[in-house]
């Protein structure tokens, strides 16, 4: 009965709803999902279109790590409002992370909403639209303890058919005080090797070169059989020796072929061990790269912002990873003005930054996000423009670095593997290189997705500049 009603459901939608255009925000994570909710729809017959005039569906998955990544989509609605006048019959729904954070209240605020769909909720997406072609608004923000999309076949959006992105985690259970994730995204729980393997064999058998492995906290990746992730100490013997954690997992992607490269993202401090850095070491195909937020050089404030690491603990694991991995490169998140941050406090972070030199690194001002620890308990209490001015000087102090580390590299050759034409000149291809730093040169005999030995000639702040010398 329920079977058969959900096939009527769906063909009512295949009759009615046409094109779906999808427009996602704010981290990797985000963007996988939106291949996720493509391929949901797809199954109903609802297919993609680059095109947001000739849909009939608009989807945004929004972001809510800063005030300003909300703003965005704030004024991306304002510009949908235009297209609704057009088409009276488009379908506008809001998922992700201000989904979850909002729900309700977001129908209420933005009336050109007609769905609002929390990021553990995309298989109900069109039951949900189902709702709206009867006339009513829907909305679905329950987060679940188990859904991963294991079996879904992500639906590839915007693909150069050379990277892809592999979710192994979904949910976060660090509670960092400034970070609104775990109330976006709930609980962190791990998505079956099988599953991730075979996603990862099925790119490759696609003619895919490259993948990252994604997670929040992707050390903290643990599999023992099914269900919501578990305290390892809490498993029984059989499940532990039946368990996989991240470094096993990495070593069997790396595994599927030897000319896949492979990348993860986000690594914690906490959580990052030797296992998985001699996983690196032993194949060549794991790119040396590892991304390893810091957020602050101060070990009063990474206490307030519950990071559980302090900076020498940092500086201990930046070091590990030079002296196991000497060719790896790290990259780092700060965040500036976080509360009660002082100048002195601010010094460490700036101090941090140049002894572990890092190739780059994303940089924030605080933002403080409702409902969050730091939020409920602490004062938010650094002025905006020192907040900024604390940003522009870390932003100074890390692009004279990464010139710095760009600038060692020239002469030198490194394995690029060619991601798209470089925007600024059609005669010249941007890869990347191992450790992930873009490396522009001209297209001469190399094809999309060949690996290319390049000699590096010339750097700036942010890319490498040189010649293919492989034949
Ligand atoms: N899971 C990753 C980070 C995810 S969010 C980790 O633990 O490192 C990406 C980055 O956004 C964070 O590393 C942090 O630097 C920044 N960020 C998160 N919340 C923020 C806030 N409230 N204000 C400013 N930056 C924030
Ligand atoms: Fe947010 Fe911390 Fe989880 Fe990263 S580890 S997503 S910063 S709570
Ligand atoms: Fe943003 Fe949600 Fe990612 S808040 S950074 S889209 S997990």
């Amino acid at each position: 009965m329920i079977i058969l009603h959900w096939i009527a459901l769906n063909k009512e939608l295949i009759l009615t709803k046409r094109k779906l255009f999808i427009e996602s925000y704010g981290c990797a994570m985000n963007f996988a999902d939106s291949e996720v909710v493509a391929s949901i729809m797809s199954e109903v017959g609802v297919e993609t279109t680059n095109n947001e005039m000739d849909a009939d569906i608009i989807f945004i998955n929004t972001c809510s790590i800063r005030e300003n990544a909300e703003q965005k989509i704030r004024n991306r609605l304002k510009h949908l409002r235009h297209n609704k006048k057009q088409n009276k019959q488009l379908t506008i729904g809001i998922l992700g992370c201000m989904a979850e954070r909002l729900k309700k209240q977001l129908l209420e605020e933005e009336k050109l909403v007609d769905i609002v769909a929390g990021p553990d909720a995309y298989r109900e997406l069109p039951i949900l639209l189902q709702e709206v072609e009867s006339g009513h608004k829907a909305m679905n923000v329950i987060l679940s303890l188990e859904e991963t999309y294991a079996e879904i076949q992500p639906t590839r959006l915007n693909s150069n058919g050379v990277t892809a992105f592999i979710s192994i985690t979904r949910g976060c259970d660090n509670m960092c005080s400034f970070c609104v994730v775990p109330f976006t995204r709930g609980r962190e729980r791990s998505r079956s090797p099988e599953s991730i393997v075979s996603e990862a064999k099925d790119l490759v058998s696609k003619g895919y070169k490259e993948v990252t492995l994604l997670g929040q906290n992707v050390d903290s990746y643990l599999w023992y059989g099914g269900g919501a992730r578990k305290d390892f100490n809490k498993l029984t013997d059989e499940e532990k020796s039946n368990s996989v954690n991240f470094a096993k997992l990495l070593e069997m992607v790396a595994h599927v072929n030897p000319d896949l490269r492979v990348r993860f993202s986000t690594s914690h401090p906490k959580d990052i061990h030797d296992e998985v850095l001699f996983v690196m070491k032993r194949n060549d195909n794991v790119a040396k790269h590892i991304h390893l937020p810091a957020q602050s050089g101060n070990s009063r404030i990474l206490k307030k912002m519950n990071r559980t690491y302090t900076r020498e603990w940092y500086e201990m694991k930046y070091n590990r990873i030079k002296e196991i991995l000497p060719n790896c490169s790290v990259s780092c998140d700060i965040i500036t003005g976080f509360c009660s941050e002082t100048e002195d406090d601010h010094k460490d972070t700036l101090e941090l930054l140049v002894n572990c030199p890092f190739e780059f690194s994303y940089m924030y001002y605080y933002s403080e996000r409702p409902g969050t620890l730091a939020a409920r308990k602490y004062e938010d209490d650094i002025a905006e423009d020192i907040k900024k001015r604390r940003l522009s000087e870390v932003i100074n102090v890390q692009h004279d670095i990464a010139k710095k580390l760009n600038r060692a590299q020239e002469g030198k050759v490194h394995r690029v593997l060619i991601e798209m034409q470089s925007k600024k000149n059609e005669n010249e291809w941007m890869g990347r290189n191992e450790q992930n730093i873009k490396v522009i040169f001209p297209k001469d005999h190399y094809n999309l997705g060949d690996f290319v030995d390049v000699i590096i000639e010339r750097s700036t702040t942010t890319s490498l500049i040189g010649k293919g010398i492989t034949k």
